[in-house]
């Protein structure tokens, strides 16, 4: 099977277009036939070597996929072949989703949403399934509290908007202006634009001083010391970033706040809920760019450096099989 492979951390240059043998699906795995995937931070920080620790080379990276599945191993009870299905590989074990075909244990497989296409299904299972997890099973959300989250225009933003408006919630984010109007259409009640506006003294002011629930931290740096600033008694902060250095939560103490450090987990009853918000139409997919596999390093150059489209915002999907094919292996 052809699939992008680093043999080396660093530069979008160091992506290769190989053959390398198709895996097989051991107990309880199934093997899937990848159809899209996407770029997410993580593909790009495990390019660039961020997590050599953790790796070793040569590496197949990428975190979503969706896809059918080709063959099933032994003891496998929930799939068969031929069924349609998405999720996140396991991060840093075993094979990324970058190839045309991943193996993956069906305990963290779900049932592909039928209203969406294989590409707008690949750009759920990490971002969405985090927002899902942040919201739902970490801080628990509830209808009329108050959130702030960070980065509305990203991969994450947008899930996390949409789904907080699900819940009822009152939702405060932060973006450029001239993504603004985009995030009004998910619903965000007030934007503030991070590159001209304090967003402390905005919320404050916003908020009669109160503060919100609930921070998404999607940011890292001072953000994390910062939400104590902007948080209501009793509120809780959810952070999806590395803590780099040392942080003062002073002022999160005089708030009695709750800190959840959130590390994405692989699920189907999550896919499953996603699902269900996907067919609903509560969830729509928001692809701003589409490369294919063979492009996947003008992909990664679009997401970490925004370099040929310095507004975009969503996500990222890759074409690793044209969907009218529908040969299987
Ligand atoms: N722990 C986990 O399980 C987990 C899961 C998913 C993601 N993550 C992490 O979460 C972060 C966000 O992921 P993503 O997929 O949403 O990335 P993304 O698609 O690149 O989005 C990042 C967003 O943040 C915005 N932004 C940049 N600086 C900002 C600032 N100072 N204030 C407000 N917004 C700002 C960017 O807007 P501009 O266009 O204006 O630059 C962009 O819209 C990444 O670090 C990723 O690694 C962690």
């Amino acid at each position: 099977m052809k699939a992008a492979v680093l043999n080396e951390f660093g530069s979008v240059e160091k992506f290769e277009i190989l053959d390398v043998p198709t895996p097989k699906p051991g107990f309880g795995e199934v093997l899937v036939k990848v159809m899209a995937t996407s770029v997410n931070p993580l593909d790009f920080q495990v390019r660039r070597g961020d997590y050599q620790s953790e790796l070793e080379l040569p590496v197949i990276t990428g975190h979503d996929v969706s896809g059918v599945i080709v063959e099933i191993g032994v003891g496998v009870k929930n799939f068969k072949a031929g069924d349609e299905v998405y999720y996140t590989p396991e991060i840093f074990k075993g094979q990324g989703s970058y190839a045309e075909y991943h193996v993956a244990d069906e305990a963290i497989i779900g049932i592909k949403p039928k209203n969406v296409s294989h590409l707008e299904a690949a750009t759920f299972p990490l971002a969405a399934g985090t927002a899902w997890e942040m919201l739902y099973t970490r801080a628990q959300l509830k209808i009329n509290q108050t959130i702030l989250i960070h980065g509305g225009a990203g991969g994450v933003g947008i899930p996390t908007i949409q789904l907080a408006k699900t819940i009822g919630a009152t939702v405060f984010t932060t973006a450029r202006t001239v993504h603004h109007q985009m995030l009004k259409g998910f619903g965000a009640d007030y934007i503030i634009d991070y590159t001209s506006e304090n967003y402390i003294e905005e919320i404050l002011k916003l908020t009669g001083n109160k503060g919100v629930d609930v921070v998404i931290d999607t940011l890292g740096g001072n953000t994390l010391s910062d939400s104590g600033k902007v948080l209501s008694q009793m509120g809780q902060v959810v952070t999806l970033v590395d803590i780099e250095k040392p942080q003062n939560l002073i002022h999160a103490w005089g708030k009695n706040a709750t800190y959840h450090f959130v590390f994405t987990r692989q699920s189907r009853n999550k896919l499953d809920e996603l699902t269900k918000l996907i067919e609903s139409g509560k969830l729509k997919p928001v692809v701003g760019k589409v490369f294919p596999l063979s492009e996947i390093g003008q992909a990664h150059s679009l997401l970490e450096f925004r370099k040929g489209d310095k507004n975009f915002y969503g996500k990222i999907a890759i074409q690793v099989e044209d969907e009218s094919n529908t040969e299987q292996k």
